[in-house]
């Protein structure tokens, strides 16, 4: 049994917040075919931040980027929402352009550091992306309010961003990323800002959203651990230029616990990971 399969399994049991139609496991969400994106920087000399990148990524997966720094994750992740033309190659998503995704508003994105509106409450935070899609008052309160208490601040709703954590107010970013109802979350080292207490509770927490919404995520990470923990499949990226050198599956089952990672099972696919970064450890 795959893990998507066993996940699925899961997902059927909790329907709350059940956004997306589950679909067979060949369905190809988003497809990366010989992608590849150069820069220049400011003496004119080129950058190949990435080259040759050919991947498949199934609706309702849980995918994750690592690698050592500037080896391209951001911008393949940006690239796939849009925000960077590819230099060479396509990129699909759901069979459509990535600029048609954006226009439906398909992408919900979160950054390291939470980008919220100081002046604006908790709730109004999150209600921000839905004003802006034309959501009426009552639409966008409740549907606030739900995201607000799918990520456990419901008590918070009416404090204003400096009031909180940081772990809180990555909170109330992920909740703001799913208010839009995206088929697709693109996380870029969320949690790396973060302790370890606060990351552990926030991962059991996102695997239980994304199994909630059945979501497709692409995270970015440098913690093997975390994309161990996190994963279906892990894409191993190596730099200069940067390029996809192993793709690792996570047979782990699910639902998964934090008392996992103290596994044999756990710690060998850390080291299969690690071991697959061509020109050293991560
Ligand atoms: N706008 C840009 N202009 C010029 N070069 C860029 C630009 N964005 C990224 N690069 C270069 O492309 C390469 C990949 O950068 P990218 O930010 O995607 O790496 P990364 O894997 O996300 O790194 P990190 O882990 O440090 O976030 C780097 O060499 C970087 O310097
Ligand atoms: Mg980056």
């Amino acid at each position: 049994m795959t893990g998507l399969m066993k996940k699925r399994t899961n997902t059927a049991q909790v329907s709350k917040y059940a956004e997306a139609e589950f679909s067979d496991d060949n369905e190809i969400e988003i497809e990366v075919k010989d992608l590849g994106v150069t820069f220049h920087d400011n003496s004119g000399n080129e950058v190949q931040a990435l080259t040759g990148i050919n991947l498949e990524i199934k609706k309702g997966e849980f995918i994750s980027l690592v690698g050592p720094s500037g080896c391209g994750k951001t911008t393949l992740l940006r690239t796939i929402a849009d925000l960077q033309e590819p230099t060479d190659g396509s990129i699909h998503v759901a069979g459509r352009l990535p600029r048609e995704e954006r226009m439906m508003q398909k992408f919900g994105i979160v950054f390291q550091q939470p980008v919220l509106f100081d002046w604006r409450t908790v709730q109004k935070n999150v209600e921000l992306p839905l004003e802006l899609m034309y959501y009426s008052k009552k639409d966008r309160r409740d549907r606030a309010k739900e995201m607000l208490e799918m990520v456990g601040l419901s008590d918070f709703a009416d404090s204003y961003p400096s009031q909180l954590s940081g772990g809180m107010q990555q909170r109330v970013n992920i909740a703001r990323a799913f208010a839009i109802r995206p088929e697709i979350l693109l996380m870029d080292e969320p949690f790396s800002a973060l302790d370890e207490f606060t990351k552990e509770k926030l991962h059991e927490d996102l695997l239980r959203m994304w199994r909630q919404t059945n979501k497709t995520v692409l995270f970015v990470t440098h913690n093997i651990q975390e994309a161990v923990f996190l994963s279906d499949r892990i894409c191993v990226l190596s730099p200069h230029p940067g390029r996809l050198s192993a793709i690792v599956d996570v047979d782990l089952p699910r639902p998964r616990s934090t008392e996992m990672k103290f596994t044999p099972e756990f710690n060998a696919l850390v080291e299969k990971v690690r071991n697959s970064f061509e020109g050293g450890s991560i």
